[in-house]
């Protein structure tokens, strides 16, 4: 007790605190999610999203390269796909010579070490902007499962090592795991979006794919009716054990800083790695604020990164994971 003990003695000098630093930052927690289109030498800066690009596949080669250099070790892809390949059941998704197929491959071919994670939802590829099959006003779940597990397999061909469902369709875990060992691809990986929450900090993602819900008669609104309800919390403890239970490799918990309670409660539940997305809002206000001049860019970003790991996460999808790793190599 005060005055024996001061808390204030660990903090009292720069080395003492690192000494004592509970939580850190390595190049290793990052996964890096990156934005593909048609075309050749293509690098659009998207809106809302400063610093961030769609690339055609032969820039996103040199972008690789560049992430190798920093030791970044993987990366997650979506592939933005053109208005005419759209329908609703996402054929497109599983085109063994789709964007995302040759992404996956470029990839490979300029660092075939680098990790390659690929959304799997059918939003990129549908006309009415949906995770899923829409029929009936509504979201059909099992029909849409079907068409995951021809993507993830085709992708899993194309050479990616993890897929990662973004949908959050019941079941489709299991049945993606099913789908990829009946083909031969026992070894690729799945990482589920196990707590996935219909939030709105996905709107500069959905300006980056052009993937927006239409607002059209007979066609949700929103995607609510898969996506989590941002009030609850044991529903995501249960969202998680289920993906566990199905075969899940990795979970992921999204959006992240609101989240960060769910974060530390999955991690707590499950006995798998546990990510978080800081999703595409969130690196829309911090910059937007920065830009204002009303907050300190770098610290600010670098103490969320911390946070993340404070709160349990083993990875985090980051769209601030260039400039972390260059200012991690720096220090
Ligand atoms: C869609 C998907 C979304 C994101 C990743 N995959 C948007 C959505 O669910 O509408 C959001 C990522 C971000 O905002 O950075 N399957």
């Amino acid at each position: 007790m005060y005055p024996i003990i001061r808390n204030r003695r660990l903090r009292t000098s720069s080395a003492l605190r690192s000494l004592v630093q509970e939580n850190t930052l390595t190049v290793d927690d990052f996964i890096v999610p990156l934005f593909v289109v048609e075309g050749t030498d293509v690098k659009e800066e998207i809106l809302s999203m400063p610093g961030q690009y769609r690339m055609s596949v032969d820039v996103l080669e040199d972008e690789i390269r560049e992430l190798t250099a920093l030791k970044l070790k993987a990366v997650l892809l979506f592939a933005k796909t053109d208005d005419t390949k759209k329908d609703n059941a996402g054929a497109e998704a599983w085109n063994p010579n789709g964007l995302m197929q040759r992404a996956i491959k470029i990839v490979k071919a300029a660092n075939s070490e680098m990790l390659v994670l690929t959304d799997v939802a059918l939003d990129p590829f549908s006309i009415y902007g949906h995770d899923g099959i829409v029929s009936g006003g509504k979201v059909l779940n099992d029909p849409t499962v079907e068409a995951l597990c021809k993507m993830s397999v085709s992708h899993a061909r194309a050479g990616a090592d993890l897929v990662a469902p973004s949908d959050m369709m019941d079941g489709r875990v299991i049945e993606i795991r099913k789908a990829l060992d009946a083909e031969g691809f026992e070894d690729v990986g799945i990482l589920s979006y196990a707590a996935k929450y219909a939030s709105a900090f996905y709107g500069p993602f959905r300006d980056a794919l052009d993937s927006a819900p239409v607002d059209a008669e007979n066609i949700p609104k929103d995607k609510k009716s898969y996506q989590m309800n941002p009030a609850n919390r044991v529903e995501a403890v249960k969202e998680a054990l289920m993906d566990q239970e199905e075969g899940a490799d990795i979970l992921m918990v999204k959006p992240g800083l609101p989240y960060l309670d769910i974060v530390r409660e999955v991690k707590n539940a499950v006995q798998l790695p546990v990510a978080v997305y800081h999703v595409s809002g969130e690196y829309a206000m911090l910059h937007a604020a920065a830009e204002k001049g009303w907050i300190d860019y770098e610290r600010a970003y670098l103490e969320q990164l911390i946070c993340f790991k404070r709160a349990g996460a083993d990875l985090i999808a980051t769209y601030f994971a260039k400039k972390a790793a260059k200012h991690l190599q720096a220090h």
